[in-house]
Formats: C-alpha cells, structure tokens, sequence
C-alpha cells in the first residue's frame, strides 16, 4: 500500500501555531512537503478513513484532508483561497470583529431571527455588535472600553461598561439570552471563568462562543481544559473552529 499524505491548511501567521499543534496531538503524523500556510505529513500509521480524516478537528487549521499525488502549485493555490473566504465586511463598521461573528453564524447555522438575544463579553469598539444588532434582536455588549455611535444609538443594545469581573448575574438584562459570544483581551483561564459564572443566569441559552486568543505556543496545552469546561457545563456539542477572519486566536464553541 502507497503512503499517506495528509494536507493542512492555517491563517495567516499561524503556522507554527498549527505545527505545534499538529506535533501534540498527532504523533503519528511527520512534516513532508510544505509551501507556507500549506503543510503536508505523512502517516507513519494505518492509512486514515476519509471519515477518520474528518474527525481530526484541529482548533488551528482552516482546512485538512488527505493529499493525493504530487499537488500542482495551482492545486496548492486552490486550496489556499479559503483563507479569503468571507473577508468583506461593510464599511461602517466599528471594527473587523464584525467577520469572526458573521463567519460563527454562517459555520453553525444561526439564522437571523429578532426574536434571538445576544451577549458579547470583550464588546468594545462593536465590530461583532453591529453584526448582531443587524440580524438579530436585543443586544447587550459588555466592555469597560468605549462602543461606537453606530452600536449605542441603537435602541436594542445596552452597554454594560465594566470589567466582566465586576459584574453579577443581577446587573445582566433580565430579558432570555440564546447566544453568548465572548473576545475578551484577557488571560483566557480568567475569562472561561468569568463567562460561565454569569451564563448560569440564563436557562435560554443555546450556546456560547469563546474566543482564546493565544499568546504562546506552549498555551495549546490548555485549550483540552477549556474543551472540559464546556462539557461540564452540559453543553452537547463542543469543539473547536478556525475561522478565516480570526489571527492567533481560536474559537470554542458549546452548544445544545
Ligand atoms: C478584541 S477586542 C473586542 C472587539 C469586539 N468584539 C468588537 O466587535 O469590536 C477585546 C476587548 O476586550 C476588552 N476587555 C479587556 N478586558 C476586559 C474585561 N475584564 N472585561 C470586559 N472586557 C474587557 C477590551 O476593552 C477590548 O475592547
């Protein structure tokens, strides 16, 4: 039997990120050809089903799959367009965190719906709010920093500035949340912490979108606890997802 090549592919500026990653959790896996955010390893096992290929689910790769014969450079360049996928995002924005939300609600499936509430911890300038205020219904955005006009003046979002560690589950809007996003700028153990303490108010809640923002390579060793978290919490699925939007930062997701 022929060998097997598996093939990945990181954002911009991740790739030791995904090699790191890679080297951790698959042992079995040894680097071959590589042409910058496209890395290919060999299978030093059993060949992978395309099912078992699948469930690799890396929290730093955009896309894998298994790489058959000598890829062409177009191939390659092929493969690499879908770190230009859903780039585009309006003008008026407040900040570029507007295409981390869009690109969460296009991964799962979450339709625009008035009838949807949302929290965002780490809601500052409002990049992501302004998504939500768009397409779902009341809206609150929790930062000690400043939000832009185009959030505030909107009559369905309430601004909440304080530290999320300030906060209790009292002074969070009394109306039912479904969704929790949270990009925090802070240690990312802390910040769990603090998101799960305050989503215990809500019994609607569907989901919650932790964004881990990693400053060493040598933090991947945490994101296993995280994923405990999440399942401790009751949540049915949980995961990780690399959005083309994010930078060295991944997203967790726990959802019912
Ligand atoms: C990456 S920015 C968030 C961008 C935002 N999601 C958007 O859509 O524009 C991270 C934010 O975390 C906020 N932050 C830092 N420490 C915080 C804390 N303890 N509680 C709440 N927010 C905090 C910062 O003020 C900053 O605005």
């Amino acid at each position: 039997m022929s060998d097997q090549f598996i093939y990945f592919v990181c954002v911009k500026g991740n790739r030791d990120i995904l090699k790191k990653e890679i080297e951790q959790r698959f042992k079995f896996l040894t680097p071959s050809f590589s042409k910058g955010d496209f890395l290919t390893y060999k299978n030093q096992k059993t060949p992978l089903t395309q099912k078992e290929i699948r469930q690799l689910k890396l929290a730093f790769a955009l896309d894998w799959g298994e790489s058959i014969g000598k890829l062409s450079n177009e191939a390659i360049e092929q493969k690499l367009k879908i770190k230009e996928r859903d780039l585009e995002y309006p003008e008026e924005s407040p900040s570029r965190a507007y295409l981390k939300i869009l690109q969460t609600c296009n991964v799962f499936k979450i339709e625009a719906n008035k009838d949807t509430n949302w929290i965002e911890f780490g809601s500052a300038p409002g990049g992501a709010c302004y998504y939500l205020l768009n397409n779902f219904g009341n809206v609150c955005g929790v930062d000690p920093a400043v939000m832009d006009e185009i959030c505030l003046k909107n009559e369905r979002f309430i601004h909440m500035q304080e530290p999320v560690q300030n906060l209790s589950q009292e002074m969070l809007p009394d109306y039912d949340v479904h969704y929790i996003t949270s990009d925090l700028n802070i240690n990312p153990k802390q910040g769990i912490k603090e998101v799960i303490r305050l989503s215990k108010k809500y019994k609607s809640l569907k989901g919650i979108f932790y964004t881990v923002k990693l400053v060493k390579t040598d933090h991947l060793k945490v994101l296993e606890e995280f994923k405990e978290v999440f399942q401790n919490y009751g949540f049915k699925r949980v995961g990780f997802v690399q959005l083309s939007a994010h930078k060295r930062e991944t997203l967790l997701y726990g959802l019912n």
